[in-house]
């Protein structure tokens, strides 16, 4: 069975064309609010796994003085491109195909003020030599703003059995896009919606509202979640501690957790 075929960025060239005004005020309020600043003037600010390039959109647009966006994938490449395009191609934002991975490449990025990676340090396949290598990228005084899957424990602490059926649907998916496309995204979709008319939520008011989730798609993230393969997860212990054990001049600054299978946001600020 084929494990890595899902291309994030042809996802996102979907997501491109809904990418509008309002998204783009609620991915910057997404980095402000969880940062605590007013704006990013004069910070420089790296996007690791920029994906779409919605967030590094939001950091320009915020007033960064210096914005780096990188994605593995050549698609996402071309997404987050076509945003500066349509921006207007400011000098001072950079888009690069790299891995965060290759710490050659990292070498010669530099330093930030912003270091930010969402939904992608897991999603890498050494999601620990990720974090190690993401986190060096922070200069003195700067923050370091990522986003994790949790690890669900079951009742003797292990991880539980849930990760390991998503690492089997997504290896199916992944395996074969006429499954993925006729049987797996169906049924994902159908389950979402019935488990919100479970919750008594009206999935059309849900679905339509989701922009208010980061300017993301409901559509978007449902494929993303089913296809993102390698997967790995950490608890939120698990992440503290390796920061702080690997980094002691970071201290926790910011954490929102979530008790499911979603992601838990760190923002760390180093001394
Ligand atoms: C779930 S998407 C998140 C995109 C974006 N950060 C956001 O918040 O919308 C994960 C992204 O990480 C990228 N990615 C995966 N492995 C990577 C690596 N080793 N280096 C850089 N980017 C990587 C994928 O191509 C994909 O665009």
């Amino acid at each position: 069975m084929q494990d890595k075929t899902f291309s994030f960025g042809r996802n996102w060239q979907r997501f491109l064309t809904a990418i509008d005004e309002e998204r783009i005020r609620t991915a910057e309020a997404s980095l402000t609010e969880f940062l605590g600043l007013d704006d990013l003037h004069g910070k420089s600010f790296v996007d690791i796994g920029c994906g779409s390039g919605l967030f590094s959109l939001a950091a320009v647009r915020l007033g960064a003085a210096r914005v780096v966006s990188f994605d593995i994938d050549p698609f996402s490449v071309e997404c987050c491109t076509h945003l500066r395009n349509r921006e207007g191609d400011p000098q001072h934002w950079d888009v690069h195909q790299g891995s965060v991975l290759d710490e050659d490449f990292l070498s010669r990025l530099g330093r930030f003020d912003i270091t930010y990676s969402w939904g992608v340090l897991h999603h890498t396949g050494r999601m620990w030599d990720a974090v190690r290598n993401s986190a060096e990228l922070v200069v003195p005084g700067g923050y370091y703003y990522i986003a994790v899957y949790n690890k669900i424990l079951s009742r003797n602490g292990e991880a539980s059995w849930i990760h390991d059926f998503w690492i089997r649907v997504k290896k199916i998916y992944n395996s074969s896009p006429t499954i993925a496309a006729y049987v797996l995204e169906p049924l994902a979709m159908s389950a979402y919606v019935s488990m919100l008319i479970a919750k008594l939520e009206n999935p059309v008011t849900h679905i339509r509202n989701y922009k208010s989730h980061r300017g993301m798609s409901w559509k978007t993230d449902a494929t993303d979640w089913l296809g993102g393969y390698p997967y790995e997860f950490a608890t939120v212990e698990e992440v503290f501690t390796f920061v702080r054990s690997e980094f002691p001049d970071f201290t926790l600054a910011n954490l929102k957790v979530t008790s499911g299978r979603g992601l838990n946001w760190y923002l760390f600020r180093r001394a």
